[in-house]
């Protein structure tokens, strides 16, 4: 059966301080819909952690830097409360445009630090846009807790850190990314790859596996990721727009693999973007 949905704030307003009564915790996973097999395990997440989920969907104009992706963006709402019920959300809130954007709307919640460099310097506005409608989200729902996949790795950073910064009472929690059998990161934009580039996208998760494998073995940063990114292209990518290992607590940038790190990856596939990241262990002593 597929989930309630909700489109009102006053709806959901009064949901929630329904169950606030009954003493119970709430949980919030933010999406944009098209959802996945990676949506459906943070509910699962967010079960053990809460007695009551929500699920927004929301596809957020302010976080696009182009209109074409914008339009592109799939948008499959009744497939996603279907999906839903079965994994045991309590509601699917899918709010009108003007529920998050009223008219005369002027405030943009902005985050430096970690949301500069990596994607903050390609997609102008994103992590704007995207820190706005979370602590809407957030302050909308009103939730205790709130999970989000470890896939958009810099978009968790943001999110807790603007949580802590605004005191929005809520815990921030990253799960692990789900994969294909392949390997390849799920994401809702992996529909728009043709067959063949779907062959060639699950050479990123591999080579981004190798390349930490590499590094936590002791071999140098810089030529190690400049080989990296040699691959990426001869497997068929267009353009790789960064490849860079970062310190995985706060996101600054690491030469040497002194630290935990993340390596992270944005890369073009024809038309589609693919990000994707993997934890890189400390440097292994012989
Ligand atoms: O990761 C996403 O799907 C979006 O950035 C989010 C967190 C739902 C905000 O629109």
């Amino acid at each position: 059966m597929s989930v309630p949905i909700v489109r009102t704030l006053a709806e959901l307003r009064a949901t929630v301080a329904g169950w606030r009564r009954e003493g119970a915790k709430v949980a919030v996973v933010p999406t944009m819909g098209a959802l996945h097999e990676g949506h459906l395990s943070l509910v699962r997440a967010a079960l053990a952690k809460a007695d009551r989920v929500i699920v927004t969907l929301f596809v957020n104009p302010k976080q696009f830097n182009s209109a074409a992706d914008l339009a592109a963006y799939p948008r499959t709402e009744r497939e996603d409360a279907a999906k839903l019920g079965p994994v045991g959300a309590h509601v699917l809130y899918a709010p009108n445009a003007e529920e998050i954007y009223s008219e005369g709307f002027a405030t943009t919640v902005s985050v430096s630090g970690v949301s500069e460099g990596l994607c903050g310097a390609f997609r102008q506005g994103h992590f704007d846009g995207m820190a706005t409608v979370v602590a809407k989200l957030f302050l909308q729902t009103g939730a205790d807790v709130a999970l989000f996949g470890e896939k958009d790795y810099q978009q968790l950073h943001v999110v807790k850190r603007m949580a802590r910064d605004l005191d929005i009472p809520i815990e921030v929690i990253g799960c692990p990314t789900v994969r294909e059998a392949d390997g390849l990161a799920m994401s809702s934009r992996n529909v728009r790859l043709s067959e063949a580039e779907r062959v060639v996208a699950s050479k990123l998760p591999q080579i981004l596996f190798a390349t930490a494998e590499r590094l936590s073995s002791g071999d140098p940063v810089a030529p190690t990721l400049e080989e990296a990114k040699g691959a990426i292209l001869a497997a068929g990518f267009r353009e790789v727009e960064y490849l860079e290992l970062r310190g995985a607590d706060d996101l600054s940038p690491l030469n040497r693999l002194d630290r935990p790190a993340r390596l992270l990856v944005a890369a073009w596939l024809g038309d589609t973007r693919l990000i994707d990241n993997v934890e890189v262990s400390a440097v292994r002593s012989s």
